[in-house]
């Protein structure tokens, strides 16, 4: 059942420690799946997107460094440390509109239980509201951030 957590995080180091946490317990949670693991980030202009995909995506064994894929429509990491899943994707769907995503390759990201996608801006592309899909929303507060999980 899915439940939702709420938790406060104040600085980069934060965001950064919370999301590897978070990492390793999805991933437990999700060994069993039969299709990707989707993970939604959602919050708004800087609300610390691409700082949670970074610190999820070195927990899971990437060693390159973790830039926001704005020009790049996906980015593909190869996950060494994780026996659970084998690829990440991370996309950036800001300026992307539906249809964007609606490819092929797509179909056969999100069909694939070894896969991870951490998506931002999901709620721009029509094809990236996947059901089943965990739900990080971040939240600025005057100092730090909210986090809310719904998994
Ligand atoms: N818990 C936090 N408290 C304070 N600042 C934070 C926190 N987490 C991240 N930040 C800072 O917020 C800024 C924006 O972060 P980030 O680029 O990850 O945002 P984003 O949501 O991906 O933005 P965009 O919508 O432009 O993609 C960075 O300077 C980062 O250091
Ligand atoms: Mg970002």
């Amino acid at each position: 059942m899915k439940k939702i957590k709420r938790v406060i995080l104040n600085g980069e180091e934060e965001t950064i420690k919370f999301a590897s946490d978070f990492a390793r317990k999805i991933t437990e949670k999700n060994k069993k799946r039969k299709t990707a693991l989707v993970i939604s980030l959602i919050g708004e202009l800087g609300a610390g997107k691409t700082t949670f995909a970074r610190g999820f995506l070195h927990e899971l064994g990437v060693k390159k460094k973790i830039t926001s894929p704005t020009f790049v429509l996906i980015k593909r990491y190869k996950l060494s440390r994780n026996k659970n899943f084998k690829e990440a994707f991370h996309i950036d769907a800001y300026r992307l509109k539906d249809g964007d995503l609606n490819t092929l390759e797509w179909q056969e990201i999100i069909k694939n239980p070894e896969n991870i996608i951490l998506i931002e801006w999901p709620e721009r592309v029509r094809e990236a509201k996947i059901k089943g899909a965990v739900e990080i929303k971040i939240k600025h507060l005057k100092e730090g951030r909210e986090i809310e999980i719904n998994d």
